[in-house]
């Protein structure tokens, strides 16, 4: 049970911490999640965002020891993905089905499309305001940020932000805030921009922008997952400018897969060749890392080196996800190479480049095809191709 907090006078965070949950939706979640929800109490209630719907009575529970649920005049719908709208349909029965339900235009077909119901839908757009008593609230659309339905509701009274996913990070833990949690939550918080926002970073740019021209202070951030921001909400806006730029940093990733340890005699070659340019190497093997912590790494990497065995005339499957993966978040700003041994057909590389090619990526070698194993001719051609990662990064960094 998590016990409702009052975060400001008479505005509560209402919502559950999944303590449990390790994959979601393919991201990896070591430490759980929260699905935050919040409640202002004013002449109209207001609830914001619900929660999964496995905790829809643990999140009439926590409302229930601030108010009678059915005293919830509104609510807002901020983003329509299950973890936040999926207890929608129970809030809505407990309290009342023709409650208004405050959303975007895209929001409005997706909860239709989701829960197949004429609820009292109210949809706003960017600027509009809702006046509940002595506060206001603004929305502002987020399309893309990171659906196409997502929205911020700004309160302007006492200048909190509610942000839906972004600012988020998927962390359970006994902090509320980012004062009690300390620089721990930005290794999270830089992870889920780079699994969840970072193929839409060109939106967060002007995002931002608007904020920035609108003169908008937060005294608070509150996203739908993780902690609150009180102490410093100015941290995690500076980190969003700088991760949506997509600025390469000083250091390689090299992403591997191996049959008989012969790509990764490759890869280690590979890396010590970027280590003697003073470049920082991760070396992530493909089957021992998962995708989301490889997609956080290759986010603010210069370069990376993909390298994998032929299997049945194509790349290891494992490698082929993480790939997958990675083209759809969109990475920009590297450097690349392939490598990869083989027996007898020898088709990984190519297909490999192909792949490199599609991401958009500066590749700056043909790529290392080997048969069978590398001997040491072969391994200084890998720390070579390392090297020469290695000194263009310098290059564009
Ligand atoms: Fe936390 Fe896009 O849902």
């Amino acid at each position: 049970m998590y016990n409702p907090l009052e975060i400001a006078a008479n505005i509560f965070s209402v919502g559950c911490r999944d303590w449990d949950i390790r994959d979601f939706h393919g991201y990896s979640t070591y430490e759980g999640t929260t699905y935050n929800a919040y409640l202002i109490k004013d002449e109209k209630n207001v609830l914001i965002d619900t929660v999964k719907d496995e905790f829809a009575d643990e999140l009439l529970e926590n409302i229930g020891k601030i108010m009678d649920p059915s005293e919830i005049d509104i609510v807002i719908s901020n983003h329509t993905e299950m973890d936040h709208s999926g207890s929608i349909p129970k809030i809505l029965h407990r309290i009342g089905e023709d409650t208004p339900l405050y959303c975007s235009k895209m929001g409005h077909k997706n909860l239709k499309s989701h829960f197949n119901r004429d609820y009292n839908y109210k949809v706003v757009q960017s600027g509009d305001e809702l006046s509940i008593g002595k506060r206001t609230f603004s929305f502002l659309e987020t399309k893309m940020l990171h659906w196409p339905d997502s929205m911020f509701s700004y309160l302007k009274e006492d200048a909190i932000l509610f942000s839906s996913d972004a600012f988020g990070q998927h962390i359970a833990s006994d902090a509320v805030y980012d004062d009690e949690i300390g620089d721990e939550v930005m290794s999270h918080a830089k992870k889920y921009y780079a699994n969840i926002l970072l193929a839409y970073s060109g939106r967060v740019q002007k995002l931002l922008q608007t904020v920035t021209d609108a003169g908008l202070k937060f005294n608070m951030i509150c996203p739908d997952h993780g902690i609150i921001w009180r102490d410093d909400p100015s941290a995690i806006i500076s980190a969003y400018d700088k991760w949506s730029r997509q600025e390469p940093s000083k250091k390689v990733v090299v992403i591997f897969d191996t049959m008989w340890k012969s790509t990764a005699k490759m890869a280690k070659a590979v890396a010590k060749g970027v280590e003697d340019e003073n470049v920082s190497v991760r070396l992530m093997n493909t089957r021992k890392w998962h995708r989301s912590d490889i997609m956080t790494e290759v986010m603010d990497a210069g370069g990376i080196a993909v390298g994998s065995p032929t299997l049945n005339n194509g790349i290891f499957p494992v490698v082929a996800d993480v790939l997958t993966y990675i083209k759809g978040l969109r990475p920009e700003n590297k450097v690349a190479a392939a490598f990869g041994s083989y027996g007898w057909s020898g088709e990984a590389v190519k297909i490999l480049n192909r792949e490199l090619e599609q991401m958009k990526l500066d590749i700056i070698d043909e790529g290392l095809n080997v048969q069978y194993v590398p001997d040491k001719n072969n391994l200084e051609k890998c720390i070579d191709l390392g090297r020469k990662l290695g000194k263009k990064v310098t290059e564009i960094c």
